[in-house]
């Protein structure tokens, strides 16, 4: 079955020639297609161009054999109609977006925490929460206790609601387990995720995202069996992509995650973890000396980390949604971008600092708090954090070729009111890998 869209508005985040990522000032460039059509074929997005004026001239659409020539293409043909082989949207008034990539989450987690929100209302901070056995701790509680079955439906409850809001593809994180069998649990869960649901999903490691009550004052103990026993059983089930640490102040420090990304790195898991959120850790400078994929928070990030990061490969990624609950600092993305830096930005889900996996959302806060442009922002959220989870060969824009993860919007007037109508959905259907999956009312 193909799909053709027509009379869209305008098709964002186009790309004639696909880019890993966008950086420094590309990020303010973004291309469109205004009055465009776009035809899926398969899972993927086959072409797209401008609408010719008046009807599309496409009839009795037959899918082309690869290899096809662009003037083989039915849009040379006289009008178009619906048949058994071609579904037609009009989305006259309406934008066509590629779906968001969120490269970081922790979205598999039971229960949530507002009790620890109305602490914090009262006054006290994340780090005092984390003290007295709440936060992370608390989560693995509730984690330990519930079962396998319990813990997919509570996701998958997230990941459909993420789904509508407009995100194609997230990355996972374990670390609510902190021992062998509950980190293993947390990630086989993320496998049958990765079954069941259309959003692509990529597993991460997270075995050292705080340490367990059982090890209090034998923190290298903890870190000796994150290396010696979860790395390998991880590994020796395929279980994850990559390998997180919380590298920062009161949790793991620089020496203890270099330990960690070593060994994960010689079990095939590229680094991407959590660096320079509650302090100048060092978090970043271990991430790049290990060519993490990421580096991700960052809301302490001087000069010499934006040295540090820039020419790697290594995305600065920031999680506006986290700075805005905790009402941390925020990242300084306005100088990571002026000083030629890609950014890529995700939500963070999580139940205790960022329970919400609203893209949208996180659009609207990297324009008024980072300052970032629309485009710039637009940009964060697909193709760098596409890259930021090892996806954007295949994801993260319109381009021909890469798979058909994207959504039609209500109508709008410009793609800028995306991030300006904050708090609303302005996601209306929902098409991954190339088939039509729902519709918001
Ligand atoms: O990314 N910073 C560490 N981990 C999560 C929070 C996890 C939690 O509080 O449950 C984060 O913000
Ligand atoms: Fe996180």
């Amino acid at each position: 079955m193909a799909i053709l869209i027509k009379n869209i508005k305008e098709l964002i985040q186009v790309e004639e020639k696909p880019q890993p990522r966008v950086a420094g000032k590309a990020m303010s460039k973004l291309k469109t297609i205004q009055n465009a059509w776009l035809l899926i074929e398969g899972e993927r997005i086959r072409d797209f161009g401008k609408m010719p004026p008046g009807e599309l001239p496409i009839t009795n659409y037959k899918p082309e054999r690869s290899g096809a020539r662009r003037s083989q293409l039915p849009m040379q043909k006289d009008h178009v109609e619906e048949n058994d082989s071609l579904q037609v949207i009009d989305a006259t008034g309406k934008m066509v977006f590629p779906s968001f990539c969120d490269s970081h989450t922790h979205l598999v987690y039971a229960g949530s925490r507002e009790i620890e929100y109305i602490d914090k209302i009262r006054g006290l901070s994340y780090e005092e929460i984390a003290r007295r056995g709440g936060g992370i701790l608390n989560s693995a509680r509730r984690l330990h206790e519930a079962g396998e079955e319990e813990l997919v439906a509570q996701a998958l409850a997230r990941l459909n609601e993420i789904m509508m809001t407009g995100t194609g593809a997230v990355e996972i994180k374990s670390g609510y387990g902190l021992t062998v069998e509950d980190e293993l649990k947390m990630l086989r869960v993320i496998q049958k995720l990765k079954k069941i649901s259309p959003v692509t999903i990529v597993p991460t490691f997270l075995g050292a995202h705080a340490v367990p009550a059982e090890f209090k004052g034998r923190q290298g103990d903890f870190v000796d069996m994150v290396i010696s026993e979860m790395i390998p059983r991880v590994a020796s089930e395929e279980l994850a992509d990559f390998i997180d640490v919380f590298c920062d102040r009161g949790f793991f420090t620089v020496a203890e995650t270099d330990r960690i990304l070593n060994a994960g790195m010689k079990y095939g898991m590229r680094a991407k973890i959590h660096a320079n959120e509650l302090d100048y850790s060092g978090g970043i400078q271990v991430g790049v000396k290990y060519n993490a994929l990421s580096v991700d928070h960052l809301e302490f990030t001087g000069e010499e980390e934006i040295a540090c990061l820039s020419g790697t490969e290594t995305m600065p990624t920031v999680l506006p949604g986290a700075a805005f609950f905790l009402e941390m600092a925020y990242a300084p993305v306005r100088k990571m971008i002026d000083a030629g830096l890609p950014v890529a930005m995700a939500s963070d889900f999580n139940p205790g600092s960022s329970p919400s996996g609203n893209m949208q959302f996180i659009l609207s806060m990297a324009c008024i708090k980072y300052r970032m442009l629309p485009e710039e922002a637009i940009h964060a959220v697909t193709i760098n954090g596409a890259y930021a989870m090892g996806l954007s060969d295949d994801y993260g824009s319109i381009a021909r070729g890469k798979i058909a993860n994207l959504f039609i919007t209500h109508p709008i007037p410009t793609y800028a009111f995306m991030p300006y109508a904050y708090g609303s959905n302005k996601v209306e259907s929902v098409i991954l890998n190339g088939k039509f999956i729902a519709r918001n009312p």
